[in-house]
């Protein structure tokens, strides 16, 4: 299969399958920003503390099982996987039939072809693009220093981790805009949106900010994005990336499941789930950077030491044990993957409470993260809980930023790097301020959101 054959095989067309749908869990979940509007987390966390770690809502005509104990993720994601399987409804446009929608042979089917390119033998070779990304960033910072103005740092971050991406995985220069992208993205992930549109749908009136049509609009322009990046002139020709070991899936005729499409999906796969928790991430780091300057202080010592003047390695990377603790430490406080969601195909029981064929299960990353039970102070940010001997004691399953089991994310160890080596260098020069709303509101969307964004302006240090 040529690079032309699976651009041309690009037919899906643009739609709003299952968006704002009453049995979609992403449309139920809006209720949950009725009980706290600023932190709609908090409502769930009361939940849990109330009535203990397994909690059973009917919503509507269904039953949603929110779970918050480690034992309880470890059997959903471990010891019982194959009766717990994946639910995207509502989200098929943003991920299409990618490996991350699937279960069982298929998914292992497909997964297994690109597993290599994750592999940590592969980030030295990473490295100098995602150096080349963040270098364009700063030369974007360091106008946004001089003119002064603020801007929101999600967009930021989310460009850069897309750039990363397409340099170090695809051996491509980014070759969409993607700050169009990214919001159509968040026209689809946002779950205000799916209560919206199902509204409209209910309701049919024109009052509502966002219709099917901005949403089919939306998805159009995302489902351009992946054949342009196949078409797009490779910047180095490289061998071994990503897309090279994709292209030789769809050629094996041992896998006729990856075909054309597959391979057309697991490019909106990647550039959904490896760039929006790794923005998020980021920008949260800064975050938190910009309110304790003593952290964003140790972060540039730390660079100073180990790095210095030169540009970071693989080596280096390795070196960088408290921002890689900053990065974890965010990911604890604000998990992008907020809940991870299942359906069980058998009845089971799970702390005492049954679960029902068809029980949609999500398991509360966010809970057990800001449980005074596994945390010290867990509304404090403390990156020393993931270094040395505080980090070696911490109970199995208590930290799931990744998931877990067999269907942990592919892409964690990988963007590590990327959001230790982005911070270091760019805290380097530039002294971030949050300037927006104190604390930030969260937006409980299919990732863990700010609210209306991350507002800031960057100074150039001197
Ligand atoms: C801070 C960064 C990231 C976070 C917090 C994160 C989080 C997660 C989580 C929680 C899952 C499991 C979901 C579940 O079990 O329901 C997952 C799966 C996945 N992630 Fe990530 N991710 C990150 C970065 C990345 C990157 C950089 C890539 C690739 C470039 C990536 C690609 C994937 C893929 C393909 C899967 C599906 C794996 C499978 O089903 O076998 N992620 N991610």
């Amino acid at each position: 299969m040529t690079v032309t054959a699976i651009v041309d095989a690009v037919a899906a067309p643009a739609h709003t399958q299952g968006l704002g749908d009453q049995d979609s869990i992403w449309f139920k979940l809006t209720a949950l920003q009725r009980g706290n509007e600023h932190n709609p987390m908090t409502t769930l966390m009361q939940l849990a503390e109330r009535y203990g770690g397994v909690i059973p809502v009917n919503m509507g005509n269904q039953r949603v099982i929110f779970v918050t104990e480690p034992e309880h993720f470890k059997r959903v994601l471990v010891t019982k996987v194959d009766d717990y399987i994946k639910y995207f409804d509502g989200l098929k446009p943003i991920f299409g039939k990618s490996m991350i929608t699937h279960d069982g042979a298929l998914w292992q089917k497909i997964r297994m072809p690109q597993q290599p390119a994750f592999h940590p033998d592969m980030f030295a070779e990473y490295i100098p693009y995602f150096l080349t990304a963040i270098r364009s960033k700063m030369d974007l910072w360091s106008g946004l220093a001089k003119s002064g103005e603020s801007f929101e740092m999600v967009e930021q971050t989310w460009t850069l981790a897309a750039d990363m991406i397409c340099k170090a995985l695809f051996d491509r220069d980014m070759p969409f805009n993607p700050h169009v992208v990214f919001k159509c993205v968040k026209t689809y992930t946002d779950v205000m949106n799916h209560k919206q549109v199902r509204l409209k749908k209910v309701h049919s009136s024109g009052e509502f900010e966002i219709t099917e049509e901005d949403t089919a609009k939306a998805m159009e322009t995302w489902a351009g994005v992946p054949p342009d990046v196949f078409a797009a002139d490779p910047r180095e020709a490289r061998e071994r990336t990503l897309l090279s070991m994709i292209e030789a899936a769809v050629a094996d005729p041992t896998i006729p499941e990856f075909d054309r499409q597959q391979a057309i999906d697991e490019l909106k796969q990647y550039l959904w789930a490896g760039t929006e928790t790794t923005a998020l991430t980021l920008a949260w780091a800064l975050y938190q950077a910009s309110k304790n300057p003593d952290v964003a202080e140790r972060i540039r010592r730390e660079g100073e030491q180990v790095y210095g003047d030169r540009e970071p390695t693989a080596a280096d990377y390795g070196a960088l044990a408290y921002t890689r603790a900053v990065i974890q430490e965010t990911m604890r406080l604000y998990p992008p993957i907020w809940g991870l969601i299942r359906v069980a195909t058998k009845a089971d029981e799970i702390g005492g409470k049954e679960i029902k064929i068809g029980d949609r299960v999500v398991l509360f990353a966010y809970g057990t993260h800001h449980s005074a039970k596994y945390w010290e102070d867990p509304e404090s940010f403390k990156p020393e809980r993931f270094m040395g001997d505080a980090a070696k004691k911490r109970k199995p399953y208590t930290y799931i930023p990744f998931g877990g089991g067999k269907r942990a994310c592919i892409g964690g160890a990988m963007s590590q790097v990327e959001n230790t080596l982005a911070i270091s260098i760019l805290l380097r020069k530039f002294r971030p301020e949050y300037v927006g709303v104190e604390p930030p509101g969260i937006n409980a969307t299919v990732t863990l959101t700010p609210k209306g964004g991350l507002q800031f302006r960057v100074h150039e240090l001197g």
